[in-house]
This record gives C-alpha cells, structure tokens and sequence, in this order.
C-alpha cells in the first residue's frame, strides 16, 4: 500500500445510458490523462446503477458497453485498474461499516438525492438515499488521494472525507485519507444541456437532443448542434458578457474544452460572429474529437470476450489493494474478519 504521500486516484461513472459529452469532458478525457501520473483505478458503479428500476438484461450489456467506452476513450487497462465495483464485494461490505458513521442528516442535505428522489422519498429506494455512502466506500477503500469528477460529484466527494474524518476520529485511528475532489476547470466541470443552458448535460434527460452522445453519428452532432438552443444575438468579446446567456456560454465552454483553447480565445475568434457560423465550427471540433473513439469503440464492442477477462483481472487486482484497508476498517470497529473470507 503507497503511503497517503503518493497520488492514487479513483474514479468511477454508473453504467446506465451512454457515454455523453459531459461524461468525457467533465471525467473520462481527465482520468486518461492521469494515467500517466498516478496510479489510477477506474470503474464501472453497476451497484449504483440499481438504485433506480433497473432491467437486468440491459444492466449486463450495459456493463460491458460502458467499458468498451472507457477503453475507446483512451483508458488503458496496462496503465489502469479497470473493474467492475460489484466484482470486489469489499465495496459493498465497507459501505455497510461507513453506514454506521455517516449520519442521516448529512445525506439528507445531498443535492441528487432531493433531485432525484423528488416529490417522491417514501417511494424512493433506501439504496437511492445511502449510495453517496457506497460512493465513499468505494473511495476510502484504496486511500484515493484524487477523485477526478464533474461539479455534480462534489458534494458526494466532500461527503466521504467527512466520514473520513468522523470514521478516523470516533476509533482512533489513521485509516481513511480524505480525499480531494478533483474537478476539472473551466466550462468542462459542468457542461449543460444542449435544450436548457441551466441545466447539466445528463444521461436521465428524456431528450436525447439535450445531449451528445459518443456513439451519435457524425450527422446526428452535426444536426444536434444545429437545432441547439441560442439567443439572437452575436458572440461578444469579453467572456463575462456571456455570464446571463447560459446557452451561448455552454456552446462557447464546450468548444474551449474540446479544442484546449481558453474561452477568451475563443471569443477573440468569433467575436461579433452569430451562431451561423460558430455552430458549423463547433460541430466540425466534436467530430474530429468523437470520430476516432467511436471507430474505437465499434471495435471493442465486437469483443465481449476481450472486455470480460479484462474486467475480471482489473477486480483481481483491485481486490487485492481493497483487502489490507477492509480488514483494518473491521478491526478498527472491534471485529475480526476471517482472514481467508
Ligand atoms: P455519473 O455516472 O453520473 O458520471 C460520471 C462522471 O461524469 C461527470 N459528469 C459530468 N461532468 C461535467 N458535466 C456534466 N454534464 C456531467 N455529467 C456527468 C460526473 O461528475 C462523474 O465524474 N456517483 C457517480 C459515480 C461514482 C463515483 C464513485 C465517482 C460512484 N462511486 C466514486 C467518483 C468516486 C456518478 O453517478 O457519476
């Protein structure tokens, strides 16, 4: 186990939908780039994926397809650990003990779960209200240093270094390192839907117009970004100017995101320019971006096979680093896991 000195980054994305433009702006394209400076580990949250209806056939293929994502994206299973968090019953198993230290009052005050669960908590799963806990779990675990995520994930990060800390401080010990959320700057912590500049980009929108998906063809972002929300009027030169125009400013962020300009130089490109024009060369900077992971990705889907042993051997190899932090959080509490369990 690497000392609380050494970077390890954990992350992980549910395996429901498809992979959308603010998955990868906001985590995917920065997790690849980590790779090369930490030791990283990267999952699939299938168990977080049952926390609304689920259908058991689509969750299979969906497992399978989100990693095929993850690989087309540039996540490289030589460099990563890359599993399924179900594989590695630890996760499971230290959420139950970080159950018993969160409080309810802190998880009542999360955001996606008022979001989510609605007008409807008591119809809503107990699994909905405590997986910011199983999220925890699933950090803690490996004494993650870094947790790379989009601005929704915040709250959920900061969340588990409090039951770090609580956990930490009620039995005494240096266990869990609280971890930093790690969020990407600029317009790709937070892309916004295509119809609604207020509202995130997000898999459980009913509108697949709302979002670019990386399997969406090349005419289908191209027509996406046409019919995209704007106002009337031109882009404007100075960058605070777009602060009351949510749509033109999530336009003008994605294309800085995708093209690694700042928005200021964006601007001074297109200044005084309407949407006419932007747009085509927005559509033109998805595709160039998107085209090649999705070749990628029609390749690897074509390989369950491949996909499976590699998941399988990245839960080996995550269980393995999960075991010693396990078995010192059951005995911090005062109990004792049978060691060969
Ligand atoms: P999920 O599956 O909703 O999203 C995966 C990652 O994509 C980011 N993201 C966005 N970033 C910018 N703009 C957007 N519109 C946008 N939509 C999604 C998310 O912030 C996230 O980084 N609970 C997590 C999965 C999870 C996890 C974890 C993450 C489970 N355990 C432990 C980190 C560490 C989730 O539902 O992400």
């Amino acid at each position: 186990m690497s000392s609380e000195q050494s970077m390890r980054v954990v992350s992980g994305i549910q395996p429901t939908g498809d992979l959308h433009l603010g998955n990868l702006l906001g985590a995917i394209l920065r997790w690849v780039r980590m790779q090369d400076e930490a030791e990283c580990l990267f999952f699939l949250a299938d168990l977080h994926a049952l926390t609304i209806d689920v259908d058991p056939q689509q969750l299979r293929s969906s497992v399978r397809e989100m990693a095929a994502a993850l690989i087309a994206s540039g996540i490289d299973a030589n460099k990563s650990i890359l599993f399924a968090h179900s594989a590695v019953p630890a996760h499971a198993e230290l959420a139950w003990l970080l159950g018993c230290t969160a409080r309810m009052g802190w998880l009542n005050r999360m955001t996606q779960w008022k979001d989510k669960a609605g007008k409807n908590r008591e119809g809503s799963s107990l699994g909905l209200f405590a997986y910011p806990v199983l999220q925890a779990a699933d950090i803690l675990l490996y004494r993650a240093t870094h947790v790379p995520v989009g601005d929704d994930q915040k709250q959920h990060i900061e969340l588990a270094r409090d039951i770090a800390i609580k956990f930490n401080t009620d039995f005494d010990v240096e266990l869990f390192v609280p971890p930093e959320p790690f969020i990407g700057g600029g317009s790709a912590a937070r892309v916004m839907s295509l119809r609604d500049g207020t509202a995130k980009m997000s898999k459980s929108d009913p509108s697949d117009m709302s979002r670019i998906n990386l399997s969406d063809s090349d005419d289908l972002v191209a027509q996406k970004i046409r019919k995209a929300k704007t106002d009337p009027e031109p882009l404007p030169d100075d960058p605070k100017l777009l602060d009351r125009r949510p749509e033109a400013r999530n336009l003008v962020g994605i294309y800085a995101a995708v093209t690694g300009d700042s928005v200021e130089e964006v601007l001074a490109r297109f200044a005084g320019q309407g949407f006419g024009t932007f747009k085509p060369a927005l559509a033109d900077a998805l595709v160039a971006l998107l085209t090649p992971l999705r070749t990628r990705l029609d390749e690897f889907r074509k390989d369950p096979a491949m996909l499976d042993n590699l998941l399988e051997d990245g839960a080996a190899k995550a269980a393995a680093l999960a075991a010693p932090t396990l078995a010192n959080a059951y005995d911090s509490v005062g109990l004792s896991r049978a060691r060969n369990a």
